[in-house]
């Protein structure tokens, strides 16, 4: 049999032969990758766990939080207190960062997440995740500020995300190209499964929610216009469509066959730019998307160039193959918003 990479292999030979995972940042990512086997085998037991449906309670973006919301959030804190490598964390179901407690040592980096994402998945058995970022600590990590997190997605050192469905995979970014990792549940390991994944410059799928068509703006519903009128438009050629309601699954589609994927700004509420979260999920995914060959923009700018001004800021997101993304960013610099 062919010898398997785990991923503990991959980052060892990775800092060998580029010297870019200094010896605690493989560690934070691999304890990471473990809280992630947990949260995958709380997920796998469904109706036979105590995981499904609502926890009773709201985070700080006024979103009903699920058991598996709060139970995923709980298990990467726990994980990632105690080892030493981080100064301090932030999540989407926090409303503060969580500095490591002063038991603890600390370390020089950041660690942000989306313990759950795609909630509404959960409870009807679709493919759901977890999105992480990892930055370094600009100030003192003995006393670590919010301020500390607002920092471009171009400064990110590793992002990834796991998928929990058919199959368990961890995706993950140092900065030198995608490697897909698969868990093998008998050996508890995560095993690379594909090496530099890349994503199609050119594609025929696309993925918004098209549910909120008359709330769009211009340069949105042109493309998807034209997009919808396939062979008889003016692009002369037929588009699919997939919408799952996880980034992770959606964004994991597009790194394995390419497709664009879209979740724009939108008239409801000007003072909330889109639905998705910039730190937890727009620079960890355009990091990823960026590495793998494709685009990511807010419509106007690179997603990766953004300044953040706070934690839990709302972000426009197209990302995925490249040609796509230029065309819908191309529209919106060419007016109507
Ligand atoms: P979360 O479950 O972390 O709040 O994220 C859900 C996000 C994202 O995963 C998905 O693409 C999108 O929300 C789905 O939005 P709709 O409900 O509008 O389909
Ligand atoms: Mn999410
Ligand atoms: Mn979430």
């Amino acid at each position: 049999m062919a010898r398997r990479t785990t991923l503990t292999q991959y980052l060892i030979e990775q800092q060998r032969q580029h010297d870019n995972i200094p010896g605690d940042l493989r560690l934070l990512i691999e304890v990471v990758a473990r809280a992630c086997k947990a949260i995958a085998h709380h997920v796998s037991k469904g109706a036979l766990g105590d995981v499904l449906g609502v926890a009773g309670s709201e985070n700080v973006q006024g979103e009903v939080q699920k058991k598996l919301d709060i139970l995923s959030n709980e298990i990467l804190l726990e994980a990632n207190e105690w080892g030493g490598n981080l100064a301090a964390m932030a999540s989407e179901e926090l409303e503060k960062i969580h500095p490591i407690p002063n038991r603890y040592p600390k370390g020089e980096y950041l660690l942000l997440f989306d313990p759950l994402d795609g909630s509404s998945n959960i409870d009807v058995n679709v493919s759901i995740g977890t999105i992480f970022s990892v930055l370094r600590c600009p100030d003192n990590i003995e006393s670590p500020s919010e301020q500390s997190f607002l920092q471009e997605g171009s400064r990110q050192v590793a992002a990834g995300y796991a998928v929990y469905g058919p199959q368990t995979v961890l995706v993950l970014t140092t900065g030198n190209g995608v490697q897909s990792f698969t868990l093998d549940r008998e050996l508890g390991s995560w095993v690379l499964t594909t090496r530099d994944m890349k994503i199609p410059e050119d594609t025929h799928e696309y993925s918004i929610n098209a549910s909120n068509a008359r709330h769009w703006y211009p340069p949105v519903t042109r493309y998807i216009d034209e997009l919808e009128a396939g062979k008889d438009g003016p692009r002369g050629e037929d588009f699919n469509m997939r919408w799952i309601a996880s980034m992770v699954a959606d964004v994991n589609r597009i790194l394995t066959r390419g497709g664009i994927f879209m979740y724009p700004a939108d008239k409801r509420d000007p003072s909330r730019p889109g639905k998705l979260r910039l730190m937890y999920e727009a620079n960890p995914m355009a990091f990823l998307v960026e590495q793998a060959g494709g685009a990511a923009t807010n419509g106007t700018s690179r997603i990766l160039d953004l300044k953040p001004q706070h934690l839990h800021e709302r972000v426009a997101v197209f990302l995925g193959s490249k040609n796509e993304v230029e065309r819908v960013t191309q529209y919106h610099a060419e007016g109507g918003h």
